[in-house]
């Protein structure tokens, strides 16, 4: 077995940042390198001071011999042509979320990774938050019985304090649309929990971010799940001031169940029939970036993962065809879109 688990993190920035943190907090794992197009000193690495630091992912990679596996955490734009350099360099690979931002990107890298014979994981950290845990759980057991609906609502704040001129938010090419860098967390857990959709209707519109990104910050998309029953999902940033809510509210036959809070963090409403819900952990606190809040704080969770499944001790918990399947939700939604 492998005693540590040697790191690489590419993009220094909020979330590479976090990927760091918990690489160099586990006890199997070792950060070798950090590389970003920004310069060491605009970065604060302060926390990684002896760590090799590289501008440029091919010179990391020509260099750095000894990798085991290299995190992602660049622009979402980015992450299919990095991740594919990665693997051709015969390392392991942790995509942020999302995968890619088309669907061929992501069976280039699945492709690319059955080759090489190296992992790759895809992070989707929502998936640890215990009402997500207990959900999943419930479903698993048909606690709910059949389900009649799920309606999804992700109603969250980004407005000009998050896009900021020639920053990649807000671009096609580089952010690719709130389904992508907001809501995928939640395309995630419905396609987790419930499986594939189709008969997609979608309505997207920009309502009020026409000068600030190329893209919808709202939408209105209902469909029907390939195993049954219908879902609708609900999002928009053009909630003034603040996060107002992302929550999924199941009807099933024999109970209804609301998960809601800022991230899905909380049970709001169960009622099952012969049923008493469990006391659940508490979540983690949201990803907090001062003005504006994001999805839960559960990186140490993924790094936990990789280290574990590389050690040859666990699974992993969001895969490449996991990963794959949310852009391809994405891509659809907005292919379908009016
Ligand atoms: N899992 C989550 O909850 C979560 C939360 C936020 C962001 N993310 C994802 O993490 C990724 C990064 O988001 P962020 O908020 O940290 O963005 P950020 O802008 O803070 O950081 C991105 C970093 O990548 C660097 N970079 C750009 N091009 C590069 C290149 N070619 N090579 C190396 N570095 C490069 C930038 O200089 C910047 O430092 C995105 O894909 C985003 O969707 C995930």
């Amino acid at each position: 077995m492998i005693d540590k688990i040697k790191f690489a993190v590419v993009g220094c920035g909020h979330i590479g940042k976090r990927h760091a943190a918990m690489i160099a907090n586990n006890p199997h794992a070792e950060l070798l390198a950090m590389c970003d197009t920004l310069n060491k000193e605009a970065l604060d690495l302060s926390n990684h001071p002896d760590i090799a630091f590289y501008n440029n992912l091919d010179e990391m990679l020509a260099t750095e011999k000894n990798l085991h596996v290299v995190c992602i955490a660049t622009p979402n734009g980015l992450h299919a042509s990095q991740a594919l350099k990665v693997l051709e360099h015969n390392h392991h690979v942790v995509i942020e979320k999302p995968m890619g931002l088309t669907k061929t990107e992501c069976e280039d890298i699945i492709y690319k990774s059955l080759q090489a014979s190296k992992q790759v994981f895809c992070v989707m950290q929502n998936r640890y938050s215990p009402p997500s845990q207990w959900l999943k759980t419930i479903l698993q057991e048909n606690i709910l019985g059949e389900i009649y609906m799920v309606q999804i609502n992700c109603y969250w704040n980004r407005d000009h304090r998050y896009y900021k001129k020639g920053n990649w938010h807000g671009t096609k090419a580089l952010d690719g649309g709130t389904l992508f860098t907001q809501f995928s967390h939640f395309v995630d857990i419905m396609y987790w929990c419930f499986g594939d959709i189709t008969n997609i209707n979608s309505r997207i519109k920009d309502f009020n971010h026409h000068d600030m990104t190329e893209f919808e910050d709202s939408g209105m998309i209902s469909f029907d799940f390939v195993q049954g029953g219908i879902g609708s999902i609900q999002f928009s940033t053009s909630v003034w001031d603040k996060n107002l809510e992302s929550s999924m509210t199941i009807i099933g036959e024999k109970g209804t169940v609301k998960i809601g809070g800022q991230y899905m963090n909380e049970v709001e409403y169960c009622h099952i029939m012969d049923y008493e819900m469990p006391v659940l952990p508490p979540s983690n606190p949201p990803n907090d970036y001062g003005q504006y809040k994001g999805s839960a704080a559960n990186h140490h969770f993924i790094i936990e993962n990789v280290v574990d499944v590389l050690r040859g001790n666990s699974t992993i918990t969001t895969n490449a065809l996991e990963g794959l399947k949310v852009v391809d939700i994405i891509e659809r939604i907005y292919k379908a879109a009016k």
